[in-house]
């Protein structure tokens, strides 16, 4: 297949030197981008008058023919081309005729290239943003629909304090917050229009960069043309933010496994959304979570290739940066794939209710104990203390703090009555809490409204 670099070569490529350099394959995903920035570049070639107004014409209406192509699923990466690019040109060429030519004019690869991946990456961050959504709104549905639901609050992975189940959820819907937070920060640097920065040193020729910036609805256009086409720290950023955002996933896949076995017994998985073991006829897997948590793993993976790949390169265009593409491509289909189907898969949990409170005693409630007797006057240390010893004497005569005698409990500090007993039980224990921020049921609730108003006007 025909290059766009061919004139001072006197010998054919190797067929195994294309087929090692091709990134078709990979980068077919950039056709429609590559299309629409050269509309816009086109356009301006013609009112710059770079090229005339009906040869630019000619170029948007060919290029217009085939970016409908693509929108219409007709388009297909033909294996032989060295990359995306080469195979739109030579479309153009066969569609308008020898004016294809004058398209690359005053623009490289290597400015081009760039425009597409921020092009991919600036659509990625929306269609990222919708999918965080998409959880947020499951959890935020699963949690309001279970507002009274307590369960044990874990560190360690060992029982630590009474919490709502909502108070949990809505802990996930903080940490995807602050993702799409990233993601819209992230979108700031993605964008940068880099078109009009030529191979690496800018042209002589008489472009309007700003024009083609506004085409393309990009607020800034790149400051340095070197910068512009060597960096891609924009891409680099998409893929951390997704890297953290993988990790809040895995973490939330990992619990809801463990919610779903018989051990912690607090939800179970749909049938639509859990799998089945070809050999236990009883078994119910949940191999979608297991899947997101397990994608961290490639998803964090990809940062540390992308990072390495591009450290100590030497300023301006390496082909090493052909790597990227994949990494981005993996990195975002992988997190829109987990997005979609974890909105369904949470929405659709059902909560054990009746069996939750098996998972709850009052030694879940110690602490509240502990400041019952701060606020009677005692030191908390001592607190501390005396309420370490009540439970070890429970222990020992094998019974709760509360089967203790009034007697037993006195002898301990006058101040542990039967009112102070009355505060080890879980329901009463995320009611008494009253700091910003805690479990209290009546601020778990406000949380709850705050984001169902917040969520809707995402819509
Ligand atoms: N396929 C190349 C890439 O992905 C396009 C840029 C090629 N530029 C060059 N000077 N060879 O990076």
């Amino acid at each position: 297949m025909s290059k766009m670099w061919g004139g001072r070569f006197t010998k054919r490529t190797d067929p195994r030197v294309e087929r090692f350099t091709s990134s078709i394959l990979v980068d077919y995903r950039l056709a429609r981008y590559d299309v629409e920035g050269s509309i816009a570049h086109a356009k301006m070639l013609g009112r710059c008058r770079i090229v005339s107004a009906a040869e630019s014409r000619r170029l948007v209406q060919g290029l217009t023919r085939i970016l409908r192509l693509i929108e219409r699923g007709r388009w297909t990466p033909d294996r032989s081309a060295e990359d995306v690019h080469t195979q739109i040109q030579q479309e153009l060429e066969r569609l308008v005729g020898p004016v294809a030519q004058k398209l690359h004019t005053a623009r490289s690869r290597n400015d081009q290239v760039s425009l597409d991946l921020r092009l991919y990456c600036r659509e990625a961050v929306s269609r990222l943003t919708m999918g965080i959504r998409g959880v947020q709104r499951s959890l935020v549905h699963l949690a309001s629909s279970h507002r009274e639901a307590v369960i044990p609050g874990y560190t360690h992975l060992q029982r630590a304090q009474p919490i709502l189940l909502a108070h949990h959820l809505l802990a996930y819907v903080e940490m995807l917050e602050r993702d799409a937070q990233r993601l819209d920060e992230a979108r700031g640097r993605i964008d940068v229009l880099p078109l009009g920065s030529g191979a690496l040193a800018g042209t002589t020729l008489p472009i309007d960069r700003r024009y083609v910036a506004k085409l393309l609805k990009f607020p800034r256009v790149a400051a340095n043309s070197m910068d512009a086409v060597a960096d891609r720290d924009f891409a680099l950023e998409l893929v951390s933010v997704l890297a953290n955002l993988a990790v809040h996933l895995s973490r939330l896949a990992e619990d809801m496994i463990l919610w779903s076995s018989d051990e912690f017994g607090i939800v179970s998985l749909d049938d639509a959304f859990a799998t089945g073991s070809s050999l236990l006829p009883q078994k119910r897997n949940p191999d979608v979570l297991e899947l997101i948590r397990g994608q961290a793993g490639v998803i964090v993976g990809n940062l540390t290739a992308f990072f390495t790949m591009m450290k100590g390169l030497p300023l301006s265009y390496n082909r090493d940066m052909q790597w990227d593409k994949r990494l981005v491509f993996e990195s975002v289909e992988a997190t829109v794939a987990a997005l979609s189907v974890l909105a369904p898969c949470l929405r659709h949990l059902k909560v054990r209710t009746a069996g939750l409170s098996r998972l709850l005693d009052e030694s879940l409630c110690a602490a509240d104990l502990a400041e019952y007797l701060v606020q009677q006057g005692v030191a908390f240390r001592q607190a501390h203390e005396i309420v370490g010893k009540a439970l070890a004497l429970a222990e020992r005569l094998g019974v709760t703090l509360r089967r203790l005698s009034a007697s037993e409990l006195t002898r301990l500090s006058p101040h542990l009555t039967r009112t102070a007993l009355a505060v080890l039980n879980p329901r009463r224990s995320v009611e008494r809490k009253r700091s910003e921020g805690s479990t209290n049921p009546s601020q778990v609730a406000r949380a709850l409204s705050r984001w169902q108003r917040y969520l809707r006007r995402k819509d």
